[in-house]
């Protein structure tokens, strides 16, 4: 039995402690946004917080997740009630087939919230790990910018 607190709520889950984070959200928890892409640590589609750093939950064990605070796309907003980058990913039309969306926004939260007027030079750099293989990283890249340009998270 391991324990995860994901989005401020804990769960108990019955799952191998080796099991990847990415699999313990999807299949256990029911947190789909996050995604399986490579499953090797080289797309950034699973990228979840992990005590606020981006992680690669395709490759984090749910061991080393024991007691500390797991952060999905899911814990800010909805469809109803998207949160700031949520907004402004819209706004800008920033996703094409969707895949890679909740990756780039958490990663890109995670840099808002240690940083919260980046440069667009500190964008490009923290954004790199993160994968689309549709192309819209300008997109991206004018979404996050306008959130980080109004100050907000
Ligand atoms: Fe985790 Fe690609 S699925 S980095």
């Amino acid at each position: 039995m391991s324990t995860l607190i994901v989005n401020g709520v804990r769960h108990m889950v019955e799952i191998d402690p080796s099991t990847p984070l990415l699999y313990a959200l999807r299949n256990q928890l029911e947190l789909n946004g996050a995604k399986f892409g490579c499953g090797m640590g080289q797309c950034g589609a699973c990228t979840v917080l992990l005590d606020d750093q981006p992680v690669f939950g395709c490759i984090t064990p749910v061991s080393a997740c024991e007691g500390r605070h797991v952060r999905t796309i899911e814990g800010l907003g909805n469809a109803e009630h998207p949160g700031k980058l949520q907004a402004s990913f819209i706004k800008h039309q920033a996703a094409q087939c969707g895949y890679c969306i909740a990756g780039m926004v958490m990663r890109a939260q995670a840099l808002l919230e240690q940083n919260s007027h980046p440069s667009e030079a500190q964008i490009r750099a923290h954004m790199e790990p993160n994968l689309c293989r549709c192309g819209t990283h300008m997109r991206i890249i004018a979404a996050i910018k306008e959130v980080a340009q109004g100050g907000e998270k």
